[in-house]
């Protein structure tokens, strides 16, 4: 069986304050941080929904990672929302990230040198997919030889906190989970009480929770309620 991993999404922490509501997050039992990095910037030769940006939102970088690095040794889970994810390997690396994941949507071009690069800076390379992009898209970098080792399926638009999780996208998560048994299946968007069990029963493993967890009167009873989901 795939191992329960839970990962609160900072996005919906107290940017002010951001390492002890990491503290906060691991002290109620969170596996990993998740890091929404979402930055401005962006190649007119690649073929993106929004002019020039990967996601209409601007959120934290490297340098941010690096600061709150020397405050946790926890693991830094990066979803990088950029149009050009080869750029950021090297400055995420140095400041201490600990998973990379890159938009498939962002890197049909170079992925192969992306996955290697990721790795040759020992952080966990990771591969995403927006709603609209078919789950046929990642298995090139399932099967080939610098290939993968987690699938964030989005289960909203990337972008914000605070969207409705779309069930529909459950059947990306159980062909997936078919085809690779052992693999580190995430689900990001829209996961709490209410939609975590459409998750775990399509085999998702790891899970994003922003607002759920961080809107939560006790936030540790809601990462619990989680993990049990998967473990169940
Ligand atoms: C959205 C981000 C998510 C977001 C999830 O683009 O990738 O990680 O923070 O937030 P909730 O759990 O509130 O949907
Ligand atoms: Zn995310």
């Amino acid at each position: 069986m795939v191992k329960a991993i839970i990962a609160p999404s900072m996005l919906s922490s107290d940017f002010a304050n951001l390492a002890s509501e990491a503290e906060r997050m691991l002290n109620c039992g969170a596996d990993w941080l998740h890091m929404d990095i979402m930055l401005l910037t962006g190649r007119s030769d690649v073929q993106v929904k929004f002019w020039f940006h990967f996601v209409p939102n601007l959120t934290l970088g490297a340098p941010i990672i690096e600061s709150l690095r020397k405050h946790t040794k926890a693991y830094l889970d990066c979803h990088l929302m950029v149009t050009n994810p080869l750029d950021y390997v090297e400055p995420l690396g140095k400041a201490g990230a600990s998973g990379f994941t890159f938009h498939v949507e962002a890197s049909r071009d170079n992925w192969q040198e992306l996955v290697q690069k990721i790795k040759s800076k020992g952080m966990k390379p990771g591969v995403s997919l927006k709603p609209g992009t078919p789950i046929e898209e990642v298995y090139p970098l399932l099967d080939g030889e610098n290939s993968v080792e987690l699938v964030l399926v989005m289960t909203v638009e990337p972008g914000f906190g605070g969207q409705k999780f779309m069930p529909e996208m459950m059947d990306k998560v159980r062909t997936l989970r078919k085809k690779y048994p052992s693999l580190d299946i995430e689900v990001d968007g829209g996961l709490g009480p209410s939609t975590i069990e459409a998750a775990t029963s399509a085999g998702a493993n790891c899970i994003v929770a922003g607002s759920s967890v961080f809107g939560a009167p006790d936030p540790a009873q809601v990462i619990t309620l989680l993990r049990v989901s998967v473990e169940e």
